[in-house]
């Protein structure tokens, strides 16, 4: 990931023009596209993403996994996710959580975001965007959920030697999925998973509820142990109220 690698100082959004790069066949997977100012950056369910310019990574790789079927598609998540998880937990050697289905939270604050666009042909993932906006140097937030590498470890970086490891953790991570490792990646991310087995507020169908984290489906729906019993919920479905 990222020897192909396309550098723009300004951008909509990173996300928007690898998926313009994937329409070129000449495109090798593993292409980073990486902007010093995203103006425009997308997050989950049409929210925005807002990073100060210069501060902070945005970046977008393009895969080809076409050894994933569409139902498997939560698999990359969860491989990407690990990655990110890996390299915070080692970085800045302290708690870090992925908050399902994909933030990641070191010290219980959002330090880091995903978005995954996946095109499907046939019966086949043909590529897969991923876009990561990873918070490191910024010094304030407008929510107190949210923070970056510098507010958490209380130090700053340079850029590039943050995104030179994480590349690594990430492409060993999509690594074990090329090979096959899907029961001991969803293992693994279960165990990090924010809110495990916990009894925490949660909200669905406009109604507030407390339930206990218990892991993910096949699919990569939440598990959710309520007094009613086992509850299953898909994306954008449930948030949690914290
Ligand atoms: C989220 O938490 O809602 C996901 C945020 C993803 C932001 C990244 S920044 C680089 C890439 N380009 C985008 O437009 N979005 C992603």
């Amino acid at each position: 990931i990222g020897k192909n690698l396309v550098f723009m100082p300004e951008c909509h959004s990173t996300n928007t023009h690898a998926l313009q790069l994937c329409q070129e066949s000449s495109t090798p997977e593993g292409t980073l596209v990486i902007t010093d100012n995203q103006t425009a950056g997308r997050g989950q369910m049409g929210n925005t993403w807002e990073a100060h310019a210069g501060q902070n990574l945005t970046f977008s790789f393009i895969l080809k996994p076409t050894f994933l079927r569409p139902h498997e598609q939560y698999s990359l998540n969860m491989a990407i996710s690990l990655g990110l998880y890996d390299f915070l937990s080692a970085f800045l050697q302290q708690p870090v959580h992925i908050k399902w289905p994909n933030d990641l939270l070191a010290d219980d604050r959002k330090v880091c975001g995903i978005l995954i666009e996946n095109s499907i042909q046939g019966s086949t993932l043909a590529h897969a965007v991923v876009g990561i906006g990873l918070n490191v140097n910024q010094a304030t937030f407008g929510s107190p959920r949210a923070g970056s590498l510098r507010t958490v470890g209380g130090q700053s970086h340079a850029l590039q030697e943050v995104l030179d490891v994480l590349l690594v953790a990430l492409e060993q991570r999509y690594l074990s999925l090329r090979q096959g490792k899907t029961v001991q990646l969803k293992q693994e991310y279960e165990q990090v998973l924010f809110g495990l087995n916990e009894l925490r507020p949660f909200k669905a169908a406009g109604e507030e509820f407390e339930g206990k984290v218990k892991g993910i489906d096949e699919a990569g729906r939440l598990l959710l142990e309520t007094i009613e019993g086992m509850k299953v919920f898909a994306l954008k479905e449930i948030e949690f109220i914290y």
